[in-house]
């Protein structure tokens, strides 16, 4: 990694192990030129990048087509209403109610390390391993000064882009809109691969052309939300997993953002990436300041399986703090599948005595134990334990589950109100509304208002009373709405377009609280299921229950998205039963496991009803995962073969960083008759180790294996799966 200014054309180059971002300072008003992103290129060449030699030149040279030049040129932070017709990076309302803004160069600096982004959720590194290029910049009219802030880290491709401005003036001025990166490029007929879904179908891949004008991923729900995700890659046409371009970005937010690519009439692309402006603005008085959240971008010319490997290697080393990261997890047992809102201490006991003789390590209890919450309609807010079934207390049943020889884990969902609950019968106003109309419920819920210190300080303390109340181990913190109606009580009429912004920081600050006070806990965020899976989220969390959908089969899409980006070991994956609740399908038992395997592992089902031959296969499968969760959490991972493309199997590996051992999981979702073997090329093995193939006599060279490929025997029948292990000879 390094950072260079180059004296003698103004420019400034990012290098990572394998790319160059070049960004010029151009003509005397100091525009914020892109030059080029891509593969590495020496620092004499990049000069000829900006083209600021050709038509329509720059202003200082040709002032009478001021308007083409802003339209064309390459920027690194469009300004808006002053000539650049395409995509703004920000917009404001000043003084007179005018929005004309354009951010121009005035210093930098080159630091080592990367300084913090207050109050959000962002990749960090020490001195040794990260530098940051800041640039300064400012509009002198409107009194607006900021920082563009750019690092890059040691043995990665990432780079890491944010920016914060403060209003310098005597005068309020209001930010209607304020992207966190901005980046144009030429096109060269890619692809934009996007992460689209919905409950119970998160993160399935899909990929777009890019035709003119605008096309986008968002969120205005005030999540990241199932629906869409806060990623876009574009990829080049001819792009494999092991082969050809990428750009990856990804926003490291957990509220509403945009991401957005433009194609303009010159063949240029413009991608953006930030907090949705739609209900926003941000009322900025004199002294000020904002902070965009931070995007990660990944480019590479190895295809789309460098870049995910750049994304779990950044966010293991430099974004998730967790000390349970590097740890195998217990093995647990969530009683939601089990019994849903049907349980007391005595069903609880029962799951957790089965489950310590199938070698389970922890019970987790799900919604319904609080309140008088016997099913979704009521209780939010009321945290404290409903002794009708949880007869004796908490710390009771904790202790008698502990005394089987199981930790304990909780469920909550702080962010959250029932119309029917003590809390809003004494605090109707906590909930967001707006005034006058009836809000939109969801799930018979709504939404604290947790932007309100007051709110903030209830929910918590009510948490932390809990937590302390018995020896807990784990609390899984759900959110099962999204956020309409937007308008809080406390806010003025002029700061009401803060609320998703401040929800979503305040959200960070409860968190931040929660893992400060009990830094032993281990927490896992959830949403609905998989709605808040985002970047941000794993700042604080080192897992996230990725969907509420556990079919085996359903969830090769769901994880094969997920692993994109995130680390498996993120990614909260249990066993259920079958038939499957949410799609009724009938999977083995064995199939189950293996894919839960590329997760955190658990299961979430009631063990005392199981078969005999089910209640046996447990042991089995936690000795599996026992065996392989350190090469799972801490492995390479490469996507092999793809059921969503082939319709036929699915399949994947993780290989050791030392290359010593590789772990194959294969998915036969539909047999085929007649055919022979599936012979599958696998990848970032070393090419002269020989390997010792799992369940044959067969040892094959890594070269072989990658060139000539492994022969998988075809298995008898539809959902069958198998574990292949390569071991260094
Ligand atoms: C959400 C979660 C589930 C479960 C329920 C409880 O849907 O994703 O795992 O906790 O809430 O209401």
């Amino acid at each position: 990694m390094n950072i260079t200014y180059l004296r003698e054309n103004n420019s400034f180059k990012l290098d990572t192990d394998n790319t160059s971002y070049v960004i010029g300072i151009v003509d005397k008003e100091g525009f914020i030129g892109h030059a080029y992103y891509g593969a590495r290129i020496p620092n004499e060449d990049v000069a000829y990048l900006m083209r600021i030699n050709e038509n329509p030149l720059v202003p200082s040279l040709n002032e009478r087509d001021r308007s083409s030049f802003l339209d064309t040129f390459p920027t690194e932070f469009s300004g808006n209403n002053v000539g650049d017709y395409r995509e703004s990076s920000i917009k404001i309302r000043d003084k007179n109610g005018a929005s004309g803004i354009q951010l121009l160069y005035r210093a930098y600096r080159i630091i080592k390390g990367k300084p913090k982004i207050k109050g959000l959720p962002e990749t960090f590194s020490d001195e040794a391993n990260a530098m940051t290029l800041e640039i300064y910049v400012e509009d002198a009219n409107l009194g607006i000064e900021g920082t563009l802030s750019y690092s890059v880290f040691n043995n990665s491709d990432a780079i890491t882009r944010s920016i914060r401005i403060k209003n310098v003036s005597d005068d309020t001025i209001y930010l209607d809109k304020i992207m966190s990166m901005c980046l144009d490029m030429d096109d060269d007929n890619y692809r934009m691969l996007v992460l689209h879904g919905s409950w119970a179908r998160e993160r399935h891949i899909e990929y777009r052309k890019i035709g003119y004008g605008k096309q986008s991923v968002s969120s205005i729900r005030g999540e990241s939300s199932h629906q869409e995700h806060p990623f876009i890659a574009l990829v080049g046409e001819n792009t494999t997993q092991a082969y050809g371009d990428v750009y990856g970005f990804n926003f490291v937010y957990s509220g509403n953002f945009i991401g957005q690519v433009e194609k303009n009439q010159f063949n240029s692309l413009r991608v953006v990436m930030g907090i949705h402006p739609e209900n926003f603005a941000f009322k900025l008085v004199p002294g000020d300041e904002f902070y965009a959240p931070e995007v990660v971008m990944v480019y590479t010319n190895q295809g789309l399986g460098h870049m995910t490997r750049t994304y779990h290697d950044l966010y293991r080393n430099h974004l998730m703090r967790s000390s349970f990261l590097r740890k195998s997890r217990p093995v647990l047992i969530n009683n939601w599948e089990a019994t849903y809102f049907d349980f007391d201490n005595e069903k609880l006991l029962d799951i957790a005595k089965t489950a310590k003789e199938c070698g389970i390590e922890m019970l987790v209890m799900d919604d319904g134990w609080f309140g008088n919450r016997n099913d979704d309609n009521s209780s939010l807010g009321d945290w404290w334990v409903n002794e009708t079934k949880i007869k004796g207390g908490l710390k009771k049943l904790v202790d008698d589950v502990n005394e089987i020889g199981l930790k304990f884990g909780i469920w909550f969902e702080p962010e959250m109100i029932s119309p029917d609950s003590r809390l809003y019968r004494q605090h109707p106003d906590w909930a967001i509304a707006i005034p006058g109309r009836i809000p939109c419920r969801s799930r018979n819920q709504y939404v604290l208002d947790i932007t309100r210190k007051e709110v903030r300080d209830y929910v918590y303390n009510c948490l932390a009373t809990i937590l302390k109340s018995a020896n807990i181990d784990y609390v899984k913190w759900d959110m099962n709405r999204q956020l309409t109606d937007i308008s809080s009580a406390r806010l003025e009429a002029d700061r009401q377009g803060e609320l998703m912004h401040r929800y979503v920081l305040a959200l960070y600050e409860m968190q931040e609280r929660l893992i400060a006070e009990f830094p032993n806990l281990l927490l896992e965020n959830c949403s609905g299921g998989g709605a808040r899976f985002d970047p941000g989220m794993l700042y604080y969390s080192p897992q996230i229950w990725c969907s509420d959908n556990t079919d085996a089969i359903e969830r090769l899409s769901i994880q094969e998205g997920t692993a994109l980006i995130y680390p498996l070991s993120t990614m909260g994956a249990h066993v259920s039963v079958c038939p499957n609740h949410t799609v009724g399908r009938v999977t083995p038992f064995e199939t189950r496991g293996n894919v839960a395997l590329a997760g955190t592992f658990g299961y979430e089902l009631d063990v005392t009803k199981l078969s005999k031959e089910e209640k046996e296969a447990i042991p089995k499968q936690i000795a599996t995962y026992k065996k392989f969760n350190k090469l799972i959490r801490e492995g390479d991972y490469y996507r092999l073969a793809s059921y969503r493309e082939n319709n036929y199997y699915d399949c994947y590996q993780v290989v050791s960083k030392d290359k010593s051992e590789a772990l194959i999981t294969f998915v036969q979702v539909l047999s085929q008759p007649n055919m022979h073997s599936i012979k599958i090329k696998l990848q970032g093995l070393d090419d002269n180790k020989i390997y010792k193939i799992s369940g044959s006599e067969e040892s094959h060279y890594g070269e072989t294996l990658k060139n000539a490929g492994l022969l998988i025997e075809r298995l008898n029948g539809d959902f069958q799966s198998k574990l292949i292990h390569l071991t260094e000879q």
